[in-house]
Order: C-alpha cells, then structure tokens, then sequence
C-alpha cells in the first residue's frame, strides 16, 4: 500500500505582501508538476492567504491556514474559522503547533476541535505533536507524543485524510535535529500508538510528517527514512529556492 507523500511550508508570523513573489517562483519552477506521490502546500499567514491561492492557481502546489478556530462563526473577536481559510482557498491547515500551544496554552482537547472544525469544513488538518527537550531528556518523547496524538486526533480524521506532524519542540527553529534513528524510532512508534487508538489500517495509510530544522542539507537524509513521510518545514520554505531543494531531495530518495 502506498501512503501519500507531503511537504509542506509553514510561513509562520512572516511575510507580507511582496512574499507572494516566492510562492510564484515555486509555481514557476514546478510548472511541470511534483514528484510522483507527493502533493505539497505553503501555510502562509491568513493576511495572504487569498494572494497565495491565487499565485498557486493552475500549479501543482496547494494553499493551506496555520491555525483555525473550532467554531464556524460567531462572536469570537479575531479568530478565523475553517470555513474562512476555505473560502480564501485553502485546502489544508495546520493544527496544534508546538508554537500554538506553547503561546496560547492551546490543549490537546482543543487541537481536536479544530481538526474537527478543518474536517467539517473540507480542509486536511496536519495536526502537531512533539515533545520538549526535557521530556525527551527524561525519557519521555515517546509517551508525551503517542498521548499527544492519540488526544489531539478526531475519531473518523485518519479514514477522512488528515495528516499528523513529528515535530520536536527543541528542534524548531534552532538548526537542531534528532539522529536520523530517533526519527525513525519515534514514527515507528508514533505509528503504533495511532494504530492502537484508530486501527492498524487507517494509522499505515496515513502521512507522518518530520518537521524541525529540516533544509537541503540535511532533506534528503531525514526524507528517505523508513516510516516519514514528508516535513513540514519552518524557515526552509520562505525561499521558494530552498524549498524547492527540500520537494527535489524527495524526489531522489
Ligand atoms: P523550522 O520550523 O523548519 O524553522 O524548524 C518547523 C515548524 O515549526 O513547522
């Protein structure tokens, strides 16, 4: 059985408009298509999501949200909905961030209502977990990042598509990665802990992401290990030339 491939780009709290010259850069360079297997979206902040959507129209790259609120509408001051993010184009959005939970003290509980709310409102939710340098230290990674993703899951999301990211929280943004065997070890187990709570079939037919410090340097390394399929990249993907590298190690692995 094959499993869907992807890579994406999470912009974060950066660009504004002028950003919109990378992502038709990315449009430009892939105008051919992407590797067999692999689909590939940018997750750039809601103010250029429209932008986005359109600079990718008719590209092989699709656009995503970096965070939704789980309610549709309705007096919540600020947020946006998933069925917002929709409506702007986007098919896909990030949910759970370590960012997001570590800024907003966002629990596992309400990253599972926003997957739902992604869900509902047609999006693929790539829902994060990872664990902290010193539940790792602690010889925790593992058991932190199964309950995490056990918790952070919808029942019904894996049949449904969605996406789980591996990112760990030392990892991000600080130009440090976990050996390739402890990124292996943990979707090996990350992998089994989702098969525990959802089914064996439905956790082998979903896309395990890497992120963390992820760059062409060190892609298609992190890319061609057994069980990851796919990074979500941070800082790699606000050059439409870096992450462009990172969607050309895929396709040599
Ligand atoms: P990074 O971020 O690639 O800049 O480490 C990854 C992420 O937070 O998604």
């Amino acid at each position: 059985m094959t499993r869907r491939a992807a890579i994406v780009g999470n912009w974060k709290m950066n660009g504004l408009k002028a950003q919109i010259a990378e992502a038709r850069a990315l449009a430009q360079a892939f105008s051919d298509g992407l590797p067999d297997g692999l689909i590939s979206a940018i997750c750039p902040p809601a103010t250029i999501l429209a932008q986005l959507a359109e600079a990718f129209e008719g590209s092989p790259f699709a656009a995503g949200g970096q965070d939704c609120a789980p309610q549709a509408s309705g007096a919540h001051t600020g947020d946006i909905s998933a069925e917002m993010l929709a409506d702007l184009g986007a098919r896909y959005v990030i949910v759970g961030h370590s960012e997001r939970r570590a800024d907003h003290g966002e629990t596992d509980a309400q990253v599972r209502a926003k997957a739902e709310a992604a869900q509902r409102a047609g999006l693929t939710p790539i829902i994060c977990v990872g664990e902290t340098e010193a539940e790792r230290d602690a010889g925790r990674a593992e058991e932190v990042v199964a309950s995490q993703a056990t918790a952070s899951t919808p029942d019904g999301a894996l049949e449904a598509g969605a996406i789980l990211a591996y990112e760990p929280v030392w990892a991000i943004g600080t130009g440090r990665t976990p050996t390739l065997d402890d990124i292996a070890a943990m979707h090996a187990s990350l992998r089994t802990a989702l098969g525990g709570r959802f089914g064996d079939d439905a956790a082998a037919a979903t896309p395990l992401l890497y992120g963390g410090s992820m760059k062409p340097a060190n892609a298609a390394d992190i890319l061609a290990i057994n069980g990851v399929d796919g990074g979500l990249i941070g800082g790699a993907s606000l050059k439409a030339a870096d992450f462009g590298e990172i969607i050309k190690a895929y396709a040599t692995i």
